[in-house]
């Protein structure tokens, strides 16, 4: 299974899976990774001796021109499974158009609950005592697709956002490699959620 990640920060989590491809075992290759801007977490591919790419959105007049180019880019690397971690855009139609179902997506919370750019935040805002780390098959709405995978984090009383986070992480790095293999092996069918 060829998989391309899109990041659009520092790829903690890429650098997780990277880890994990890396084993015999792991039913999927990373081909590529991909970033909307100069993130430094390419740097991660690059000691994994990984491609990367940018497609830098600044560069285009519009959302549609940039998501032209990111298909032109993944159609390149004949991507099977795009995987979206730590990206932090939302993809326009002429992408899903193009890749759906094949993409999914990692959220630090456990969807549908705090979907959004803020959801470790806003779980520690709204004073819950658990969230949770989901991967989805991304649709055309925020975090709003079909979950694959997701389970519940313990909030401690008066933990900062990054130490929740880091914890969060820590379960989206095991839920996202669980769910690569599944599609690899067929356990999960993304035919089945084709729009
Ligand atoms: C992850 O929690 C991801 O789910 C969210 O942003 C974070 C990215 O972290 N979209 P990193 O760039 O992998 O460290």
């Amino acid at each position: 299974l060829k998989v391309v990640v899109l990041i659009s920060g520092g790829g903690s989590n890429l650098r997780s899976l990277l880890e994990q491809a890396e084993h015999a075992d792991f039913p999927a290759r990373i081909v590529a990774v991909g970033a909307d801007r100069e993130a430094t977490g390419l740097f991660h591919a690059q000691d994994f001796r990984v491609p990367t790419f940018t497609v830098p959105y600044g560069s285009f007049d519009s959302r549609e021109e940039w998501g032209a180019a990111l298909v032109t880019q993944l159609a390149g690397w004949s991507a099977d499974l795009i995987v979206l971690s730590g990206m932090m855009r939302l993809l326009p139609q002429n992408v899903l158009d193009a890749f759906a179902p094949r993409i999914i997506n990692t959220h630090p919370a456990y969807l549908p609950e705090f979907p959004g750019a803020h959801a470790v935040r806003d779980a520690i805002a709204a004073g819950a005592a658990q969230t949770g780390a989901s991967v989805i098959v991304v649709d055309s709405g925020v975090d709003s697709g079909p979950v694959l995978a997701r389970e519940r984090v313990a909030i401690d009383p008066g933990m900062g956002e990054d130490a929740l986070h880091d914890r969060i992480k820590t379960v989206e790095r095991r839920l996202l490699a669980q769910v690569i293999r599944d599609i690899a092996t067929g356990a999960i069918r993304l035919e089945e959620y084709q729009a």
